[in-house]
């Protein structure tokens, strides 16, 4: 099989003709597993795999030492209660990165350009009823233009997937780079002036969360979940934003009060939203006030699902499990230090 359709293969199916040593017991089908069969198998495991749809809080068994997530987050885990058992989580940061920032950019294109709109009206059969008109379905432009010089893109949250957007979009002619993070975090001038000059950009600048929410375009939302950031973007910082301006969350659902942002797309406070996450998802069903919101385009959790990096991840969480299993020093471990 060439390496292309190995690309497009569902799945890769493997053979083996003797024991080589562990117990595999894998849940058998492509859904989030049940509670109960975790909860049955878990006593005298090692190990175990989870995925973000996992809630992690006591497991039970002695014998068991790791905990690995196939995901870059890790808020399904109750961190505390696992330190106390002294086990080791693993986690997939960095093979993820690119696919999340492609998709954050797909989401502002998409939310800004009326994306989910158009499809729709497509989708619908409305094309042929649906005269061109020189501004029907216009939106804001993500590049910036003789008339429109200046474009300021900001980042609640500026990790490694924050700066990695922010690349991608330099091409577009973007000016300016604001974000918040960690208020306990001093800003990092030497780094930002390093970025500012990689990019040719007039400035990347640390600002307070109003100024954020105030002065941002574009404003993607790429910070960790969990009660630190729970409902950060609120009515209160919606209300600062341009009416111009587009909201994408590639992060966690929870920092966003849905309501609030149900209400601010309906009363145009701002133009347009792109989510990849959202609050009680997966519960987000058509009468949800953001699926009923036009200009909110919304995809169900999905930044990280290319089939390379889908592949990255579940090698990434294998070899997480194996090197704590053994004892060896894991790829990737979460930091219990502060927990
Ligand atoms: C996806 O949301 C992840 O945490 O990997």
């Amino acid at each position: 099989m060439s390496v292309a359709s190995h690309l497009h293969s569902e799945r890769f199916k493997v053979v083996v003709c003797r024991n080589l040593g562990p117990d595999l017991v894998i849940w058998p089908e492509d859904r989030a597993c049940e509670r109960s069969w975790l909860m049955e198998n878990i006593p005298g495991a090692t190990g175990v795999i989870v995925m973000l749809t996992d809630k992690v809080r006591s497991l039970s068994g002695p014998s068991l030492k790791v905990v690995s997530t196939m995901s870059v987050g890790y808020e399904h885990i109750d961190l505390k209660a696992v330190a106390q058992r002294g086990l080791k989580v693993g986690y997939t940061p960095d093979v993820l990165t690119d696919a999340v920032a492609d998709l954050s950019v797909m989401l502002a294109l998409m939310a800004g350009r009326n994306g989910g709109v158009g499809v729709d009206l497509v989708q619908k059969g409305q094309w042929p009823n649906f005269s061109w008109a020189p501004f029907s379905l216009c939106g804001p432009q993500l590049s910036t233009t003789a008339a429109s010089p200046t474009r300021k893109i900001g980042f609640l949250g500026f990790g490694r997937i924050a700066q990695v957007t922010l690349a991608r979009l330099v091409p577009f002619g973007i000016t300016h780079c604001l974000y918040s993070s960690n208020p306990s975090s001093p800003p990092n001038h030497a780094r930002d002036a390093a970025l500012a000059k990689q990019h040719n950009l007039q400035a990347v600048s640390k600002v307070d969360i109003d100024e954020l929410s105030r002065e941002s375009d574009v404003l993607f939302i790429l910070a960790p979940g969990g009660s630190d950031t729970y409902h950060v973007v609120d009515e209160r910082l919606l209300r600062k934003m341009k009416r111009t301006s587009i909201l994408v969350n590639a992060s966690r659902g929870t920092l966003v009060d849905s309501d609030a942002l149900a209400k601010a797309l309906r009363e145009g406070w701002i133009w347009g939203a792109g989510l990849d996450v959202v609050e009680g998802e997966p519960n987000v069903a058509i009468d949800h006030p953001l699926v009923k919101e036009p200009r909110c385009v919304i995809v169900p959790h999905v930044a990280s699902a290319t089939l390379e990096t889908r592949r990255e991840m579940a090698t990434r969480a294998a070899q997480n499990l194996i090197a704590a299993i053994l004892g060896g020093e894991m790829p990737a471990q979460v930091n219990m230090a502060n927990v």
